[in-house]
């Protein structure tokens, strides 16, 4: 296992590349299921998270060839049915294999993802929408065995907004027979890019990015040939890096319309843009001011951007208020930030920020993905050494992020870490 040791204080300056999306490549992975043949998607990104993806799709038949930034994705020998308990327990996101199984093959057998760090997570609004369907699903030894000789169209209102679920539905309902509606549709730019990739193949798909999505589903799909949207979390995270560090980040590619609420608190506290032909500018002088930040599904304060921005209040001039409401256990990286000598009061799914002056360097753990980068945030400002135990959840979605601060002028290594 890997550390991160990163000694504080230097505001960051340079230049720093947005990649692929994570949450968008996952689902056009999966995707490339529905298809027998040849695909092909740009802009990946070098992720623990995608080769666990590519490994699922293996397991499944498919053939999976990685080219820097392209992944090749052959189906057509892609007979398998089972998502084994351990890749799904490495990576909840190989659920979104369970929509196109049923749909292409008749059959799936998909581990059940369980809980994790942030919250319970189910998946009973997936299985929901596959039974309206005309799905039969069953869950058995941790597995959920679904069954269907063709799924059919079907009128599915959802009781919650689901980034995943929503993509499961669709995948699903390209191949169904007759029309599907989806109600109470995640809106989220990934569900959007994952539509467009399918239509492009022939799916007919309306209403992606509103919370009503209508499918009318076709016999067949021809192979995928896209290039992954921009990742908005990664973007919106080196915003709060040079945001906390009071630097000036020149962020490339940053997928600007899919960061209004975000690039609006983040203006609130004090922060500038300026776009420029060479790439947006993110600059901060001084110490952020207090904002409140509620988060929600898009066009909401996305919950993935959560931590980072509670790492940038840590220093705000007054007093910030934080409400998560998408997951019960998103506030993990409270107590690590406390150890950098934060000031955060938290009660049920509010957090209350009160500004200090500055951070000091500590030992800390990261506990998921995005606890991990609000850790890296507080450790870029904090003085002295910030030691970053369990690195391997930032590796999950962060591509090259030690090499991308260290260009901007961080002072990052990588260790390795002594067993228990
Ligand atoms: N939920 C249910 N039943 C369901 C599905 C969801 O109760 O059948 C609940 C969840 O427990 C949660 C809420 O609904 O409380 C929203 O969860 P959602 O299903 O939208 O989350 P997800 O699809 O599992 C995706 C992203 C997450 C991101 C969330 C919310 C991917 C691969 N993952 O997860 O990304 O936090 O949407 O925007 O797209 C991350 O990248 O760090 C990450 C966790």
């Amino acid at each position: 296992m890997d550390k991160l040791v990163i000694s504080g204080g230097n505001p960051l300056v340079g230049r720093v590349k947005i990649s692929g999306a994570k949450n968008a490549a996952l689902p056009l992975m999966a995707a490339t299921l529905l298809t027998r043949g040849k695909n092909r998607l740009a802009n990946v990104p070098n992720l623990r998270d995608v080769r666990t993806m590519g490994r699922l799709l293996t397991t499944l038949g498919a053939k999976v060839n990685t080219r820097t930034d392209r992944i090749y994705i052959d189906t057509g020998g892609a007979d398998g049915d089972e998502a084994p308990y351990e890749l799904v327990k490495t990576m909840r996101a190989s659920v979104l294999v369970l929509g196109p199984l049923v749909a292409r093959r008749g059959v799936a057998r998909v581990s059940l993802p369980g809980g994790c760090a942030i919250g319970e997570r189910p998946i009973d609004q997936h299985l929901k929408g596959l039974e309206a369907m005309g799905c039969k699903v069953k869950l058995e030894g941790g597995y959920v065995l679904a069954e269907a000789k063709r799924l059919k169209g079907a009128d599915i209102a959802m009781d919650l907004v689901t980034v995943t679920g929503t993509e499961n539905l669709v995948m699903a309902a390209c191949l169904a027979k007759g029309t599907s509606i989806i109600r109470n549709a995640a809106r989220e730019p990934e569900v959007v890019d994952l539509c467009n990739a399918l239509s492009e193949a022939g799916a007919e798909i309306r209403g992606a990015g509103t919370g009503t999505i209508t499918i009318q589903g076709v016999k067949e799909l021809a192979p995928l040939d896209h290039r992954v949207m921009p990742d908005r979390i990664e973007a919106g995270t080196y915003m709060a890096a040079a945001g906390i560090t009071r630097g000036e980040l020149t962020i490339v590619d940053a997928p600007l319309e899919h960061l209004t609420s975000v690039v609006g608190k983040l203006k609130e506290a004090g922060i500038r843009f300026q776009p420029t032909p060479k790439g947006l500018v993110v600059s901060a002088r001084r110490a952020p001011r207090p904002v409140s930040i509620i988060t929600g599904p898009y066009p909401g304060f996305p919950t993935d951007l959560q931590a980072q921005l509670m790492a940038l209040m840590c220093l705000n001039s007054g007093s910030a208020v934080f409400q998560e409401t998408i997951f019960e256990n998103r506030f993990m990286h409270v107590s690590e930030l406390r150890r950098l000598g934060a000031e955060i009061e938290v009660t049920g799914s509010t957090a209350v920020v009160k500004g200090v002056r500055g951070l000091k360097g500590a030992q800390v753990m990261a506990t998921d993905l995005r606890a991990s980068a609000c850790l890296v945030l507080a450790a870029l400002a904090a003085e002295g050494e910030t030691h970053i135990s369990r690195v391997y959840h930032l590796d999950r979605g962060y591509e090259s992020i030690d090499q991308k601060l260290t260009s901007a002028g961080a002072t990052v290594r990588r260790e390795a870490e002594a067993g228990p």
